[in-house]
């Protein structure tokens, strides 16, 4: 498949919108797995890797693109959301490790270490799977949760800003996927 053909189908098929409110996530959560159902995947399993342009997310929006089945979280933060997440001392995390093959294995959760950094090395970007650590559901996000980052109803696992476990039953941080900018587009993969 060309690189212009991956890019349309990218766009066409797998970019889900969640910059809406609450709601609109809510109903992305709650539909995934029909959507995901009716569309058998192994097209895009034979994705190796997908472009996703971000030029038109604000500070404080996300959308959802789905990457090898699995939808994947992108989000362009706003200051706070970066401040309250390098107020956290790493240590007292649950899970104290980056879970970033991007960077060094093992090396701690900081925000910088989770944080996908652009070409001027903003902090504003966080890629991450959209799926649980605890039995794999897709937490809400915008917002959601005790610690204003995303939120697992299934049984009640809250993530940070940073999209740390703080509190409940997941085991570790959301997983960030294998992903690098290149100016404005994000490629997974
Ligand atoms: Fe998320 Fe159980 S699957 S808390």
């Amino acid at each position: 498949m060309s690189h212009a053909e991956d890019h349309e189908g990218t766009r066409r098929d797998f970019l889900y919108y969640a910059t809406a409110g609450a709601g609109a996530v809510a109903t992305g959560a709650a539909v995934w797995p029909l959507v995901n159902q009716m569309n058998p995947s192994a097209d895009v399993q034979a994705l190796a890797s997908i472009r996703v342009d971000v030029s038109g997310l604000e500070p404080g929006t996300q959308l959802t693109v789905k990457f090898l089945g699995k939808p994947v979280f992108i989000r362009r933060r706003t200051q706070e959301e970066i401040d309250a997440a390098n107020n956290v001392d790493v240590s007292t995390l649950p899970d104290p490790e980056a879970r970033n093959p991007n960077i060094e294995e093992g090396a701690p959760a900081t925000d910088p270490n989770r944080a996908l950094a652009n070409e001027e090395g903003s902090e504003e970007w966080l890629v991450m799977m959209g799926v649980c650590t605890h039995l794999g559901c897709v937490p809400l996000g915008d917002g959601a949760g005790d610690f204003g980052g995303w939120f697992c109803p299934c049984h009640g696992s809250h993530y940070d800003t940073a999209g740390r476990i703080r509190k409940g039953p997941a085991p570790e941080n959301l997983p960030v996927p294998v992903a690098r900018f290149e100016g404005t587009e994000i490629v997974l993969g």
